[in-house]
């Protein structure tokens, strides 16, 4: 009998990747799960129990940093409430996390699971929010992702994103220390079937680099013979991560300058 997956968000830019990867594999059907904006703790759980999802990728949030801060309640009901109404129903879930939690971690890193420290309020709540639901159901994989790319697609949402800024502008500004890896977001989708597989736990998820963004937009820009002027916006903190943890489960993702080049050669860009 075919799984039947839920996926939050499912219009979003990383769900709407999760669902293409998921109409993919054999025996799954993708479920496009309503938006979840407005709704309580029994509304969610009712319309679980009625949808019967064997799993749920969640996806939805409110992802912006500064739309965060900016509106702490919207952002608390968002990124740590809705998610642990999900995870009590106690279907297997694999729920969306970020490399931001690292913001303020101690030591030059590459950070692993156990070393964050979050400095702003998208990422405090997505800690909080990642031990809740563990508490609520240890069984949930929560995944800690990087900035992720890719490039609009006919009919898939996008949002800016550093291939596209990378695209769009003619000067450019990225720390010149600050060690960080982007990961192309169709890898993320990709790997999603498998990441539902997993113990429950929290897992880094994406490339891994040990590359300054800045060294990672030159490295963009030769690939794509760009004009775009590159200089140093100054010391941030690192959020580089190591993912032995999910590597020794399997899920190996391409290293960042790995997966910009598998990106570029996908969509023909270097033509
Ligand atoms: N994009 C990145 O580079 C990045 C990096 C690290 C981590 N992440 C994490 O990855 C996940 C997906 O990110 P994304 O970039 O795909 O996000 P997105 O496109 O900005 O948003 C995903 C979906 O969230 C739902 N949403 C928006 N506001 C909401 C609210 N107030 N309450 C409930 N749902 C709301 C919307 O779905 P509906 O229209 O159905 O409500 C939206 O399509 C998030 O957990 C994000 O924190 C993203």
């Amino acid at each position: 009998m075919a799984v039947k997956i839920w996926v939050t968000g499912a219009k979003g830019f990383v769900g709407a990747r999760v669902m293409d990867a998921l109409n993919r594999e054999a025996g799954v059907v993708a479920m496009t799960a309503p938006s979840l904006r407005g709704m309580d703790r029994d509304g969610i759980r009712r319309l679980i129990d009625r949808t019967e999802p064997d799993a749920i990728v969640h996806t939805a949030a409110i992802s912006d940093i500064p739309t965060c801060a900016a509106n702490p309640e919207a952002s608390y009901r968002a990124n740590v409430e809705i998610p642990v109404w999900i995870a009590e129903t106690g279907v297997k879930c694999a729920l969306f996390s970020t490399d931001q939690v690292y913001g303020g971690a101690s030591g030059e890193g590459p950070y692993a699971e156990g070393d964050e420290a979050p400095v702003n309020l998208y990422a405090r709540h997505k800690l909080e929010m990642e031990r809740a639901v563990l508490a609520a159901n240890p069984d949930a994989v929560l995944l800690r992702a990087t900035w992720m790319y890719d490039m609009p697609l006919y009919g898939m949402p996008n949002r800016p994103n550093f291939l596209t800024l990378m695209l769009s502008r003619d000067a450019l500004r990225f720390s010149g220390t600050a060690r960080r890896a982007v990961t192309y977001v169709r890898e993320v989708a990709a790997w999603v079937p498998r990441a539902l597989q997993l113990p429950g736990g929290v897992y880094n998820y994406g490339s891994e680099s040990d590359m300054t963004m800045l060294d990672t937009a030159r490295y963009l820009s030769a690939l794509l013979k760009l004009r775009v002027e590159l200089s140093d916006s100054g010391p941030d903190h690192n959020l580089w991560m190591n993912c032995e943890k999910i590597r020794a489960r399997g899920i190996r993702f391409n290293t960042t300058a790995e997966g910009l080049k598998k990106c570029v050669e996908d969509y023909g860009l270097d033509r």
